[in-house]
């Protein structure tokens, strides 16, 4: 059974066969998915589609690129979205110095009331962190830490920090990018920490994983990134399988 922590189908390169894809992905061993938002758009787009599609469930919250669209009302929405049924996390939120879309301040800002909310909420959270290691780190510990939990998505700063989070109690989301030969630093990170602490994502429709690098990602493609991370545990596929599945129901509150 595959849990896929991090996905985005209500994403518009889904529109042509979106119900398709996902009612394959059973036959591809998925058991259960949480649909991720970014945008303003995307968090409604995703409270409806968990209403639809038994075995996906949802995470409210906005990405440090879209945070220009928050103001105080929505903010008192996106409380109220907390509290629907099988929404089960605040995300994505962090920081993106990569894409600096919106000022580092305004950035920041928004990911600590983010992450109050969560708290509050009794959430765990899903982060976004690019080019923004430290920052991202210091905030969560400050702010966060040994409250609700969450992943930190598609994680690709150093295996230092990850042992960091893994002390205040978080996962490691690991995706696609683990199976590209290049990533060494990725594969170091899965190297040294505990599978008790790691779980899977896809982020799709992005970051497919080898062979399928550049094309639209799924769920059924989980298998690859499960491969790899048995095969640099030196660990059985089924047993990576079965305890990232465990993990990520724990996290998410689903057990
Ligand atoms: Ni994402």
């Amino acid at each position: 059974m595959i849990f896929d922590t991090h996905c985005h189908y209500n994403d518009k390169k889904f529109d042509e066969d979106r119900m398709e894809v996902l009612a394959g992905l059973c036959e591809a061993g998925v058991e259960k998915a949480v649909n991720v938002s970014a945008s303003w758009r995307d968090l409604t787009q995703t409270l409806e589609l968990v209403k639809e599609v038994p075995f996906l469930y949802g995470a409210v919250g906005i990405h440090p690129d879209h945070v220009g669209e928050l103001n105080e009302t929505r903010f008192a929405e996106l409380r109220t979205f907390c509290h629907r049924e099988k929404i089960v996390a605040v995300g994505e939120i962090g920081l993106d110095y990569h894409w600096d879309v919106e000022p580092r301040t305004v950035q920041k800002e928004w990911f600590i009331r983010q992450l109050h909310l969560a708290s509050e909420e009794g959430l765990p959270v899903v982060i976004h962190s690019r080019d923004a290691a430290q920052d991202t780190f210091d905030i969560m510990k400050k702010e966060h830490a040994k409250t609700t939990g969450g992943i930190i998505h598609c994680f690709s700063a150093s295996a230092e920090l990850a042992r960091e989070y893994v002390k205040l109690g978080y996962y490691i989301g690991v995706g696609g990018v683990v199976t590209f030969k290049n990533s060494r630093v990725l594969k170091e990170v899965v190297r040294s920490v505990p599978i008790s602490s790691i779980v899977v994502e896809t982020d799709c429709p992005y970051l497919a994983p080898a062979p399928y690098r550049g094309k639209r990602n799924s769920s059924a493609w989980l298998p690859l990134v499960i491969e790899e991370i048995a095969r640099i545990k030196d660990m059985p596929s089924k047993e990576v399988e079965e305890i990232t599945y465990e993990n990520a129901m724990k996290l998410y509150h689903l057990v």
